[in-house]
């Protein structure tokens, strides 16, 4: 079954991959894609996203949303994704120019001219985009599908001991999408750093032997090394797909539904998504958490996909 989505992403090497993936699933049919600062500024990751939809083929509205997060100073991580976002490889001169709506408008526009339940939410960086589209126009949340997010986790960071990435750059927009009566599904790094691109990985891309399968290595030569240096990953984590792959097929994941809050104010604790496990809560949550991912199914869907384009 076709899948209508909108990416909200700060490409970014696993972001790249994820786009990588909707472009080249036969059952995903990317809507709009929109930007927001957080691996890399917002003009980084806006030129990053129109490069990589042209090398795609994804002639879709493509929209820079915020440049900060609500309510605190943008952090970068150029230490993971270098000084473009995307170091280690070239992206093709855009073919589309940028839709000229606020990323934030170009999300709600497209929820509200759909039917209501077709469109599904993929942010896969700070969630400020969402949250701030949440609070202009709370009719999407009830016509949105349902959303799936890469960040946060139940028991480990990234950012801090405590915090992903994501979430920590910012939780007060994180805080409003998880409170707003939806159905979002966290996929944290409790799944994510089990998509690791292993060397037997890359072997199964490099066979397909297509300009975007050398692309994708290119890709990967860089995320490695970075990865390697600075969480001692022998194989990168590649996170952002695996929030898509859920719409695609949600058996790739095993998930919860559990209650889910952030904190905003701890010292140590900030951009901490806490999950209750307690077993007698029975609060009428709407967010779900990933806790199991079929780490081989998830990878055949994306060389699959890159396979296609
Ligand atoms: O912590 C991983 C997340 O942060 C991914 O979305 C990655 O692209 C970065 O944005
Ligand atoms: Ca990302």
């Amino acid at each position: 079954m076709v899948k209508s989505v909108i990416l909200d992403c700060d490409p970014g090497h696993d972001d790249a991959m994820a786009i990588l993936l909707a472009a080249g699933h036969p059952d995903v049919h990317v809507r709009a894609i929109t930007t927001v600062g957080g691996n890399q500024t917002l003009e980084k990751v806006t030129r990053n996203a129109l490069g990589l939809a042209t090398l795609a083929g994804l002639n879709v509205p493509i929209a820079a949303g915020h440049e900060a997060p609500l309510d605190r100073p943008l952090v970068t991580s150029p230490e993971i994704h270098g000084e473009s976002g995307l170091d280690g490889v070239t992206l093709p001169k855009p073919t589309m120019d940028l839709d000229p709506r606020h990323g934030v408008n170009l999300i709600i526009d497209t929820i509200m001219e759909s039917e209501p339940g077709t469109i599904s939410l993929v942010p896969l960086g700070p969630l400020t985009n969402i949250g701030a589209a949440v609070q202009k126009e709370p009719e999407i949340v009830s016509r949105v599908a349902e959303v799936s997010l890469m960040g946060g986790g139940m028991s480990v960071g990234n950012a801090t001991a405590a915090a992903e990435f994501n979430i920590l750059t910012d939780p007060e927009a994180t805080s409003i999408v998880f409170s707003a009566p939806w159905k979002v599904t966290m996929v944290g790094l409790d799944v994510t750093h089990y998509a690791q691109a292993t060397p037997e990985v890359l072997d199964r891309i490099r066979a397909i032997n297509s300009p975007i399968s050398h692309f994708v290595n290119d890709l990967m030569a860089f995320f490695i090394q970075s990865n390697l240096a600075e969480q001692n990953f022998a194989a990168p984590p590649i996170h952002d797909p695996v929030a898509l792959a859920n719409i695609i097929d949600p058996t790739i994941l095993k998930t919860e539904r559990l209650p889910i809050v952030v904190e905003t104010q701890g010292e140590y604790t900030t951009g901490m998504t806490l999950v209750d496990r307690r077993p007698w809560i029975t609060s009428l949550t709407t967010t779900h958490v990933a806790t199991e991912i079929d780490v081989e199914r998830f990878w055949d869907l994306v060389i699959g996909a890159i396979a296609n384009l």
